[in-house]
């Protein structure tokens, strides 16, 4: 469960000063597939980096699964990180390593040593066995795509949150993507929280959510 309350984010430099997010109040219950919409610098990017603990300087409550983790130490924040799985426009993988090696290195990361048999599933999981030795440069958009949705949902996750994962994607391509989304949704209790331009995208969650200027505007529910 996700709650944001009163979230206010400002970006603040030397001569500018941002409203990013304002008064912004959100609850997603455990499992929902939620897609978040709104014009470029609408908020998206900077209220996905707080609901996924990777920003804490906003002011309001933001709490997951009832508890606030601005002010707790390390140890509990990578505990907390490791049940959200992340995935990015740009696919961020480890472009000298393999696959596999990919996967890997996130399994390390995730359980301290490396879980052989999960990285295989998690591979096998996005149709991309056949592909574990392969470099992430010899591979297409949407593979690539695949493999950091695989990355991100090892060890199942809580929450998997995507920032434009079709952003980069032709249509076709982008459609496989959403395709796999819905899948995971469906096999994993996992809540999924994804940011898109697309209407196609946003269509395909259980409820949309539309940004403008930091607030929210707009909340459907399928
Ligand atoms: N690091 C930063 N420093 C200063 N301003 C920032 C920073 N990051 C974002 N902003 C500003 O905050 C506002 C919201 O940005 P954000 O990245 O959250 O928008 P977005 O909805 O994700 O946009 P896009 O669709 O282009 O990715 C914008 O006005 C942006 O310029
Ligand atoms: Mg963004």
């Amino acid at each position: 469960m996700i709650s944001l309350n009163g979230v206010d984010k400002t970006y603040r430099g030397r001569n500018f000063e941002v409203a990013a997010l304002r008064s912004l109040s959100l609850a997603v219950p455990q499992g929902q597939y939620l897609s978040v919409v709104g014009k470029s610098g609408s908020g998206k990017s900077s209220l996905m980096k707080i609901i996924g603990l990777l920003d804490f300087d906003y002011e309001g409550v933001y709490e997951l699964s009832g508890r606030s983790l601005r002010g707790v130490g390390d140890q509990a924040l990578s505990q907390a990180r490791r049940r959200i799985g992340y995935v990015f426009q740009d696919f961020q993988l480890v472009s000298r390593f393999t696959v596999r090696r990919n996967l890997e290195i996130a399994s390390v990361i995730r359980h301290g040593s490396v879980d052989a048999a999960q990285v295989a599933q998690g591979l096998e999981d996005v149709g991309l066995a056949d592909k574990a030795l392969s470099y992430p440069d010899e591979l297409s958009g949407g593979q690539k795509q695949r493999v950091a949705i695989a990355r991100a949902m090892l060890g199942g996750p809580d929450l998997l949150i995507a920032d434009e994962p079709t952003g980069a994607l032709d249509g076709a391509t982008a459609s496989a993507i959403l395709d796999l989304l819905a899948d995971i949704h469906q096999r994993h209790d996992c809540s999924i929280l994804v940011v898109t331009h697309d209407d196609e995208v946003a269509a395909a969650a259980e409820r949309t959510v539309e940004l403008v200027a930091g607030e929210v505007v707009r909340d459907v529910l399928r």
